[in-house]
């Protein structure tokens, strides 16, 4: 080639070069394709998207479908229950952390579920008045539509007013989880009457309509938060409360506030990632998670070396969820060493990397069983605004009352608190003092809404299932890092272990028979479980071509009110 050809070709290269990176800028989107939400019921779903289409931002779409879900899901969140919002805001990059989590009634006393010889009453922390802590959600969909969203309240719960009003379509997953507690609702007669027909579930495919929820709905549109927590709800609240053996008063409804707090922001690989602070436990052991894992070239490890030290890591977190943490307002918690890299690496010191570390071998307290409910929603919106969602009444149904005339369950979620030092709770987790019950106090919760703000990949992520919550998100998100799609983050089976019982859950799938074989080699004691657990609802950015992906996890399919890709949805 003469010397006027190579510089020719060498300047045409160059010019190729620059209009690709051009091109491939032109390319990278500032805002997404589409909005994207994922949720666990179709019906939820398309009540963000109705909102959305009224010019709504994520966060009224939050709202709607919060609301939602509370009518068409009333096993697992609703207006007698409580909830974390994590909210990016596009345009200014605030995220903000609410926490609309139910606090203990000011009658409530430390010892109030054990019997005269010490030792704690489940019954009464998990079935009626007694139970229920004072509800939160209300409060928190009250502030995220008045100080971040873009229409009226009114506007954002007309669809789940609608779906009360006009009916929704009973499900397999209402069908599933009211079998298990059928028979508590049947002795309040409001929640029979609302839930059961002659004593028997309704049959999946009949219309349940509920005006009672309806009018509460209504006049918190039309009142905002007094609407709720003064007023007719709040006595009709307490009324009913009390007489099914609860100590609530309406002084604890008027004080109650959901509450911003500053979200746990750290950096792995990079990328940043927000997540709950407490009284969630779930961010701070995320933190902890990631943390003791950088240390590692997981990339190098094979499968059941990498199981190993997520397991030990697992535990170790499990551990400090126990002793240290409570909440905020009312604890002390050293959070400082608890998030720091060098606790980190002392954990991490701590792990032989061939062999168990037995749990009753770490320093701490000693001490099971699972439950069922709450919901997660994840919201991307066409601005690039980002909401990730978990609320709950605790277990399904919650505590399985109803004051007459409310339309809606309360929640069991003071049996949340550490009820007795060192006793398991319904999902087998134990604590301490830091999570003792006290009047006025958040019970710690593990429900880990977590946004991902990375430099090509946004996503929001979250799921249901108790103390398996943390372990989940961790999974699913450590995909995401790895580049996986949503729909497959959502689907692959997953393993836990929480330090107490001293054992690892696995799903169906989760580990091969050698890798078990392997794990118990190394001393682990393996308690794979038949079922699988969970409901990740995940959605992604990718900033590279804007395009937008919204998965449901798929173990729900044909019983959530439709199939995963109902559930989980894009709109452009
Ligand atoms: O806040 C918590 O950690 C629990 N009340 C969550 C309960 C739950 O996820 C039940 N679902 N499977």
């Amino acid at each position: 080639m003469s010397i006027h050809a190579r510089l020719h070709s060498q300047a045409l290269g160059a010019l190729a070069l620059l209009l690709g990176g051009l091109w491939t800028a032109a390319l990278w989107a500032d805002v997404p394709k589409a909005a994207g939400i994922a949720s666990q019921n179709k019906q939820a779903t398309a009540a963000g998207f109705a909102v959305l289409e009224q010019g709504g931002n994520a966060f009224d779409a939050a709202v709607a479908v919060s609301a939602a879900l509370g009518v068409v899901e009333p096993e697992s969140s609703g207006l007698g229950g409580g909830g974390f919002f994590l909210l990016h805001r596009a345009s200014d990059g605030k995220t903000v952390f609410i926490d609309a989590r139910e606090a203990a009634p000011l009658a409530a006393t430390r010892d109030m579920y054990l019997d005269a010889a010490g030792n704690p009453d489940r019954s009464r922390s998990v079935n009626g008045g007694l139970a229920a802590g004072i509800p939160g959600l209300p409060a928190g969909m009250v502030l995220v539509a008045e100080r971040y969203g873009k229409l009226p309240l009114k506007q954002s719960l007309a669809p789940a007013i609608r779906l009360a009003r006009e009916g929704f379509v009973w499900s397999a997953k209402n069908s599933a989880m009211i079998g298990f507690r059928a028979e508590q609702l049947s002795k309040s007669p409001a929640a029979a009457k609302l839930f059961l027909r002659s004593g028997k579930p309704p049959a999946v495919g009949d219309t349940l309509r509920n005006p009672d929820i309806a009018r509460v709905l209504e006049r918190l549109a039309e009142q905002g938060h007094q609407g709720f927590y003064a007023g007719v709800t709040a006595k009709t609240l307490v009324k009913g409360v009390r007489a099914a053996g609860g100590i609530w008063t309406e002084a604890d409804l008027s004080r109650y506030q959901a509450v911003e707090r500053e979200p746990l922001r750290f950096e792995y690989r990079g990328q940043q990632i927000l997540t709950a602070p407490p009284p969630s436990s779930g961010g701070v052991a995320l933190v902890e998670l990631f943390q003791i894992l950088s240390g590692y070239p997981l990339a190098d490890f094979d499968r059941v070396a990498r199981k190993h030290v997520e397991i030990e890591a697992m535990r170790r977190v499990y551990r400090d969820r126990a002793i240290y943490l409570g909440d905020p307002d009312f604890v002390q918690m050293p959070l400082d060493m608890l998030l720091s890299p060098y606790y980190a690496a002392g954990l991490r010191a701590s792990i032989h990397t061939g062999k168990a570390t037995p749990s009753k071998a770490l320093p701490g307290i000693s001490a099971t069983q699972e439950g069922n409910d709450t919901s997660h929603f994840s919201i991307i919106d066409a601005d690039g605004n980002v909401a990730a969602v978990t609320q709950s009444v605790n277990l399904p149904f919650g505590a399985a009352i109803v004051a007459p005339g409310t339309g809606f369950v309360l929640n069991n979620e003071m049996d949340d608190f550490s009820v007795k030092p060192g006793v398991p709770n319904a999902f087998g987790l134990i604590g301490e003092d830091a999570n003792a019950i006290e009047p006025g106090k958040r019970p710690l919760s593990s429900m880990t809404p977590t946004i991902l703000l990375g430099d090509e990949r946004v996503a929001a992520i979250g799921s249901p299932g108790g103390s398996r919550i943390i372990t989940m998100v961790f999974q699913g998100l450590s995909m995401i890092l790895d580049g996986s799609s949503a729909a497959d983050a959502v689907a692959a089976p997953r393993i836990h272990h929480q330090y107490q019982p001293d054992s690892v859950s696995s799903e169906p799938g989760a580990l091969s028979a050698e890798e078990i074989a392997a794990l118990t080699a190394r001393g682990f004691t393996l308690t794979p479980s038949e079922r699988p657990w969970g409901n990740l609802q995940i959605v992604v950015w990718d900033k590279r071509d804007g395009s937008v992906q919204a998965a449901s996890d798929p173990r729900w399919k044909e019983v959530s009110g439709g199939e995963s890709r109902d559930r989980g949805m894009i709109y452009r």
